[in-house]
C-alpha cells in the first residue's frame, strides 16, 4: 500500500474495481445515466450574458500561464466573465448539450459560482451562480463578502485583493450514479480540466488567476447556500 493516510490509500485501491457494471449497449441504460442535469434558479433575477469571440495562440496561452498573486483589486467586466465561463466549462456549440472540457460519460457534476468582489455598473459585486443552459447568470446575492471573509475563506492575506473568485461544486450523484466510487475519482478530474481552461482563458483575456486548494469549504458552503453533503465544494480559482 502507498504512504500517507490510510483513508486515501484504502479509497483509491477499492475505486480501481468500483465501476460496476455498465451494459455496452446504451439501449438499457437508466435515463438518470443520459440525461444531462442541470441547477437552475428559476425565481432568481439573471444577467444576460452575450457570446465572446476569442482568438489566440494555444502555444501562447500555454507557454505564458502561470499562478499570479500580487492582485489589485482592479474591476472585472461582464465581457471578461463571459469569455472566462464560456469557453472554461460553457455549452460548446449552439444548439447542443456537451461543453467545452470533457466529462466522463457526458454526466456534467460541475456547478459553478462566480463570486464578485470587484465589479461595476454592468456586473456589480455578488454572488452569482453561471446558467450554463442560458449562458447568463444567475444573481443569488448582490452584495459580496468582506475582504477579511476573503482572506479567511481561502487561507491567504493576498486573496482579500482578488476581483473574483470561481467556486467549482460537484453535485455528486450525477457522476456516482452511474460509475461507483470510480465515478468521485472523475469528478475531481473534471474540475482539474476546468480548472486548466480558466487558467489559459484568463491568460488570453490578461487576467491573473490562481487556483486555491485549501478553501475552507464548509463556511464557502455556508455561503453557498448549499448542504455540502450531495453538493459540495470541489475547487476554487482566484481572478484579478
Ligand atoms: C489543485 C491545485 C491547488 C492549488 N492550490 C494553491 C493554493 O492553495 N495556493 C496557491 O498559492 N497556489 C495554489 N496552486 C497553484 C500552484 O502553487 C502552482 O500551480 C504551482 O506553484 C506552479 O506554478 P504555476 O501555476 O505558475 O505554473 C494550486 C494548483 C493546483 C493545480
Amino acid at each position: 500500500m502507498p504512504q500517507g493516510s490510510e483513508f486515501s490509500a484504502l479509497f483509491h485501491q477499492i475505486s480501481k474495481k468500483s465501476r460496476g457494471k455498465i451494459p455496452h449497449d446504451s439501449a438499457k441504460w437508466p435515463a438518470e445515466w443520459t440525461t444531462i442535469q442541470y441547477k437552475s434558479y428559476p425565481r432568481f433575477p439573471k444577467i444576460a450574458l452575450d457570446k465572446q469571440t476569442l482568438t489566440v495562440h494555444l502555444s501562447d496561452v500555454l507557454q505564458k500561464r502561470g499562478s499570479s498573486r500580487d492582485f489589485t483589486g482592479k474591476s472585472i467586466t461582464k465581457e471578461q466573465v463571459s469569455t472566462l465561463l464560456q469557453y472554461a466549462c460553457g455549452i460548446r456549440n449552439e444548439n447542443e448539450t456537451y461543453r467545452v472540457h470533457p466529462s466522463a460519460g457526458a454526466r456534467y457534476p460541475l456547478e459553478y459560482y462566480p463570486v464578485v468582489f470587484a465589479g461595476n455598473a454592468s456586473l456589480p459585486a455578488g454572488l452569482y451562480h453561471y446558467n450554463i443552459e442560458g449562458h447568463s447568470l444567475d444573481v443569488l446575492l448582490p452584495q459580496e463578502p468582506t475582504k477579511d471573509q476573503l482572506a479567511d475563506w481561502f487561507t491567504y492575506p493576498w486573496a482579500k485583493d482578488a476581483s473574483m473568485a470561481v467556486i467549482i461544486t460537484a453535485v455528486f450523484s450525477r457522476t456516482i450514479n452511474k460509475y461507483g466510487d470510480r465515478g468521485y475519482r472523475n469528478i475531481l478530474i473534471e474540475a482539474g480540466h476546468v480548472g486548466q481552461n480558466l487558467y489559459l482563458v484568463s491568460e488570453s483575456l490578461g487576467l491573473k488567476c490562481t487556483a486555491i486548494a485549501g478553501t475552507k469549504d464548509e463556511e464557502i458552503e455556508r455561503f453557498l447556500d448549499i448542504d455540502g453533503v450531495t453538493e459540495s465544494v470541489v475547487y476554487a480559482l482566484l481572478f484579478d
